[in-house]
């Protein structure tokens, strides 16, 4: 088929098969859904995935059904059982591989539009297709950046996961996001909490200070799935390779962007949509369904303060504590807010090379660590075991490989990074 992108160039290339459709968006010919400068972003996860032909989101599917089972729970936990995707209009925003969207068009929705700009991701997304033998709908892929999507209607279902971070053009993009979800529909989300993705900063700030100068990309990848294997083989569940995990997180420049607090989000949507449900699932809701009218429906307020009370939540996958005083866990979540501030200052000191700021800011991220370790400790001894090793390791005048393997307990330390969000748009009675 005649691809041609976003810029108006185009080539011969092989997005197509026998099953799909891959359409471009016509820029500026189109309904406009959201004004501002939104068609000007450059950068981000995209220039990176291109620079380097990656779509490092590959998911391990030779157990199919497991596959769609795990598609189906977190489905189901957000609200969306298999009869809610079938018949209706949904569209998925940055599905990376596809793999994902595979359930979705196995519940056979009316229509399926797929938005991912990417030439890996849509090679990708052709070859999941091609080898998915259960009854599907056909999606329609389009193979543009969702700044310049411009469909004519809007949708039942809008899914995008694992993409979109805090910065103020992204929130343009949620915004963007919410005005596509037609009345009565949904939209899911992924949030980051800082609590949750703690863990990972500091990975990431360790996997620079282990790479030496000069490294070519290839030998860069080789030497953090080794420092990191120790750390990953923990994740009993780990659908990734170790490989797209490095390539994804630690080398992606972007990645301590993708921060986004729920707050973040909320904030974004404003009153437009209303939470659902989560997964994990922090909220309850004990109210008598008859006194949810009007403004005491506040779904979004009643998870907020859920989310507050259980920040402390997000740091360690694998235990949960009862919930906490807001108060005492908004203390916490400054620490965790400053402790990403500063990791982003570190990362630009790092990037220009200026070993002063470099000095400083390695200073002010060990006093954050000392901080973060006195409150974990106080919520259970693991936890501040695993900040102290950190703190060692951190600390040292410079740090190594087998440093990074030998990290016993922090090793084993992830986040509960990734916090799935449905959130619907009343009819509007
Ligand atoms: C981390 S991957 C997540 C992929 C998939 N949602 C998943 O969870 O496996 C981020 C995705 O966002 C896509 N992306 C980046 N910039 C985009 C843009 N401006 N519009 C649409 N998708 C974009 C990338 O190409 C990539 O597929």
């Amino acid at each position: 088929m005649r691809y041609t992108d976003v810029r108006g160039r185009s080539d011969e290339r092989n997005y197509d098969s026998a099953h799909l459709s891959v359409t471009m968006a016509s820029v500026g010919t189109e309904e406009t859904i959201v004004t501002g400068d939104v068609g000007t972003i450059v950068g981000g996860h995209l220039e990176y995935y291109t620079a380097h032909g990656l779509a490092p989101v590959a998911y391990r599917t030779d157990d199919l059904r497991a596959h769609l089972e795990r598609r189906d729970s977190l489905y189901r936990s957000l609200g969306l059982p298999p009869a809610a995707f079938k018949g209706v209009r949904v569209l998925e925003v940055a599905p990376g591989t596809g793999q994902n969207s595979l359930y979705v068009a196995h519940c056979r929705p009316a229509s399926l539009d797929l938005v991912e700009p990417n030439p890996a991701g849509l090679s990708a997304i052709a070859a999941a297709y091609d080898a998915f033998l259960l009854p599907h709908t056909i999606p329609a892929v389009h193979a543009v950046r969702l700044e310049e999507f411009a469909p004519k209607s809007t949708f039942d279902i809008v899914l995008c996961e694992n993409w979109l971070g805090g910065l103020p053009r992204e929130m343009m993009l949620i915004k963007k996001l919410t005005s596509l979800v037609a009345p009565g529909g949904v939209l899911v989300l992924t949030v980051v909490p800082l609590s949750g993705f703690f863990a990972n900063v500091m990975r990431k700030l360790l996997a620079h200070r282990i790479l030496p100068p000069d490294l070519d990309f290839e030998a860069q990848t080789e030497l953090l799935v080794q420092a990191f294997a120790p750390h990953l083989a923990t994740l009993a569940d780990m659908t990734r390779s170790h490989r797209d995990w490095v390539h994804d997180c630690l080398l992606n420049p972007h990645y301590l962007n993708v921060a986004l607090p729920l707050e973040a989000v909320l904030g974004a949507v404003g009153g437009e949509l209303e939470a659902l449900a989560t997964l994990p699932r922090f909220g309850s809701e004990w109210r008598w369904f008859k006194a949810m009218t009007g403004a005491r429906r506040s779904f979004n307020e009643g998870l907020g303060a859920a989310y507050r009370r259980n920040i402390h939540n997000f740091v360690d996958y694998r235990h949960v504590w009862p919930e906490r005083a807001t108060d005492a866990n908004a203390e916490l979540d400054r620490a965790f807010h400053a402790i990403h501030a500063a990791a982003l200052a570190w990362q630009t000191a790092w990037r220009n090379g200026d070993r002063a700021a470099i000095a400083s800011r390695t200073g002010e991220i060990g006093g954050h660590l000392e901080e973060i370790a006195a409150h974990l400790a106080a919520l259970d001894g693991r936890l501040g075991t695993a900040v102290t090793e950190l703190i060692d390791v951190w600390t040292a005048p410079s740090v190594t490989v087998p440093m990074i393997r030998k990290m016993d307990h922090f090793g084993a330390l992830f986040g509960r990074e990734t916090v799935y969000l449905s959130m619907t748009r009343p009819l509007g009675l």
